[in-house]
């Protein structure tokens, strides 16, 4: 059996997950409307431990780790949600990457900045801040490069869209999720986030 540990990235997705009702969507997942920009971390939600492991053979593909009582045991369970969407990074996981997209920006970006900072801080959509240190973010990730004048580097509309559809095109060894490619975010959040980013001077 495939049980194999999501990854730290994922385990910071799974603790939003399990704070929402709706179970992640493919396509086009609408920011939760609780989440707002430079909202307060959220505390580990009661009954998600961070070793959620992903089961092929479980009823959501999930499972976790629940105490019994008085026995300092832990027995397993089929986690509530299906979060097998996410990749791990365990070489036991042998399900399919789709392979890096470089995706044309088809005319200009018409990005909603305000928007992107939603999309960028909200830990079941974009989740930058999980990686990135974003204005407003008091306990920044720090896997990626700050973000926090991220204007400055000048690069084109294109390669902030590229970046965050599918960084692997920029850079095949990234450990940056590729967003657009996965379908974890729909083109116009792509395009919103980018906006964003391109706001920060
Ligand atoms: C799992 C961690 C992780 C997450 C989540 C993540 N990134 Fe990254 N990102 C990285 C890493 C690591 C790098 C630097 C390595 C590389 O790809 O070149 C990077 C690089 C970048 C860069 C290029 C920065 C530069 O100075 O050239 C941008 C822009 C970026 N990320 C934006 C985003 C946005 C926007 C999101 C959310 C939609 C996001 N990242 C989510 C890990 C992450």
């Amino acid at each position: 059996m495939n049980r194999v540990l999501i990854g730290s990235a994922a385990a910071l997705i799974l603790q939003a997950c399990a704070t929402q009702s709706e179970p992640p969507r493919a396509e086009a997942p609408k920011p939760a409307a609780t989440t707002t920009a430079a909202a307060e971390p959220k505390p580990w939600p009661a009954g998600l431990p961070a070793d959620a492991l992903y089961d092929p053979n479980a009823k959501n593909g999930t499972i976790f780790y629940v105490p019994t009582t008085d026995t300092a045991t832990l027995k397993q369970a089929d986690h509530p949600r299906d979060l097998s969407r996410w990749l791990t990074r365990s070489h036991l996981d042998t399900r399919g990457v789709p392979p890096p997209v470089k995706k044309t920006l088809d005319g200009p970006l018409n990005g909603n900045p305000e928007e992107g900072k939603k999309i960028a801080m909200n830990t079941g959509a974009g989740n930058c801040w999980a990686c990135h240190a974003l204005p407003g973010d008091a306990q920044p990730g720090n896997q990626g490069p700050s973000l926090i004048d991220f204007a400055k580097r000048g690069m084109s509309d294109e390669e902030v869209y590229q970046t965050i559809y599918d960084r692997r095109s920029v850079n095949p060894m990234t450990a940056m999720p590729p967003f657009g490619a996965l379908g974890t975010l729909s083109d116009q959040q792509v395009r919103d986030i980018a906006a964003f980013l391109q706001s920060l001077k």
